[in-house]
């Protein structure tokens, strides 16, 4: 079989603790190497807070170009613009509102990203032919150093195939992107484990695009004012939850490769449908997958449930949204390293970052969500 296109990509590590500034990193040759990469046009995986991005200079359009042929993703999908200090949004777009200036003051660095009006200087192709385009400062030292030792804003969408759950290790980088990108920064796992949250700020108010790693609650808090999710509906248990917006919303994401159920409701009625499903298709001769919270383990195990057939992935503490995000899409690759034919997805909290967790949960299961 002829390969072409084939890219050697160099796996490199980069020490950091959580705590360190960028300082600590920035002299790090693996650093330095991957942004000479970035500068001759060629393509860097490097870790954030949230998870893996894909990196290329974000104002040359055949350098992003590369991005979208890596991951296989469709061209009308904008990128997200990230930068290393908060008065580059400047040079990228024509006009921070007041709200979006005292939301980056807040939260950046960190995981939200602000949809602003674009400069010209950013090209079409990042923007996926908007007018617009979104800005974010991630928090983690080693996105930090890179962007400031390329001195350009680095165009990142997650570091995955698109479709596929977004990358919270460089395993997951490795199994999705090898031979197909230049370099993959190797800086360990991913904290928050959910992507950003995505506010389009053009409007009168703010409106939530993608829910993530800022909450909703949190936004109102920092405005004083009520933060609207874009073509949102409210369920009958007041859980809200966001159908279409960002132009990447109407494609397929984060998508197991068996199908997958999203089981809503809380426990014990969640644990008794979960268990019930899962011992029918059993029954029917599916191969179980199940992304279970440790409360719904014990629950089996006080309820002497057989579950020596089942693939279990475990979320951790359901009273714990912060681990869930963090063990969300590590899950959903484990259940695809499986023989698993069906899968099954616990809910958790729609508060705070449940609001994220729900809508990738959702996502995952292609919208097949049963319960309350
Ligand atoms: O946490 C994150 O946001 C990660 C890390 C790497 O920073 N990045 C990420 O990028 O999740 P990506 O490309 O996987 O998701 C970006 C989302 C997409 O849903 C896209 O449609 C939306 O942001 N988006 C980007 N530019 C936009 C724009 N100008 N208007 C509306 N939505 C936009
Ligand atoms: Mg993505």
């Amino acid at each position: 079989m002829e390969v072409t296109g084939e890219k050697n990509t160099l796996i490199c590590p980069v020490a950091f603790t959580p705590s360190d500034s960028i300082e600590s990193v920035k002299d790090s040759p693996s650093i330095a190497m991957a942004a000479q990469v970035i500068k001759k046009g060629g393509l860097v995986a490097f870790p954030t807070e949230t998870v893996y991005g894909l990196g290329a200079n974000g104002l040359d359009a055949d350098a992003v170009a590369g991005i979208f042929t890596a991951k296989g993703r469709p061209s009308d999908n904008p990128l997200i613009l990230h930068i290393a200090s908060p008065e580059d949004i400047h040079k990228i777009v024509t006009h921070v509102p007041r709200q979006a200036a005292h939301l980056a003051s807040v939260f950046w660095p960190g995981p939200l990203t602000l949809v602003l009006p674009k400069a010209d200087c950013v090209p079409e192709i990042t923007t996926g032919g908007l007018d617009t385009v979104a800005v974010r400062m991630p928090s983690h030292p080693v996105a930090l150093a890179l962007i400031r030792a390329c001195g350009v804003p680095l165009a990142a969408p997650s570091a995955n195939s698109s479709g596929r759950p977004s990358p919270t290790e460089a395993a997951h980088v490795i199994t999705d992107l090898m031979g197909k990108i230049d370099v993959i920064l190797d800086g360990g796992s991913t904290g928050i484990g959910v992507e950003s949250t995505v506010l389009d700020c053009t409007k009168a108010r703010p409106v939530i695009l993608r829910p993530g790693g800022v909450s909703q609650e949190a936004l109102e808090k920092a405005l004083g004012e009520s933060v609207v999710i874009s073509h949102h509906v409210v369920t009958t248990d007041g859980s809200v939850e966001s159908l279409v917006s960002s132009p990447g919303i109407k494609y397929q994401h984060y998508a197991p490769k068996a199908p997958a159920l999203l089981v809503k409701g809380g426990p014990p009625e969640l644990f008794q449908e979960l268990t019930r499903l899962a011992l029918e298709w059993q029954e029917q001769g599916e191969i179980v997958g199940i992304v279970a919270s440790t409360e719904l383990g014990q629950y089996w195990q006080n309820e002497g449930i057989d579950t020596g057939k089942w693939q279990i992935a475990h979320m951790g503490s359901r009273h714990d949204l912060l681990e869930v995000a963090g063990n969300i899409y590590r899950c959903l690759r484990q259940l695809d390293e499986t023989d698993a034919t069906k899968i099954l997805l616990e809910s958790v909290s729609s508060k705070g970052l449940g609001l994220a967790i729900m809508n990738r949960l959702s996502k995952a299961a292609g919208h097949r969500i049963i319960g309350e």
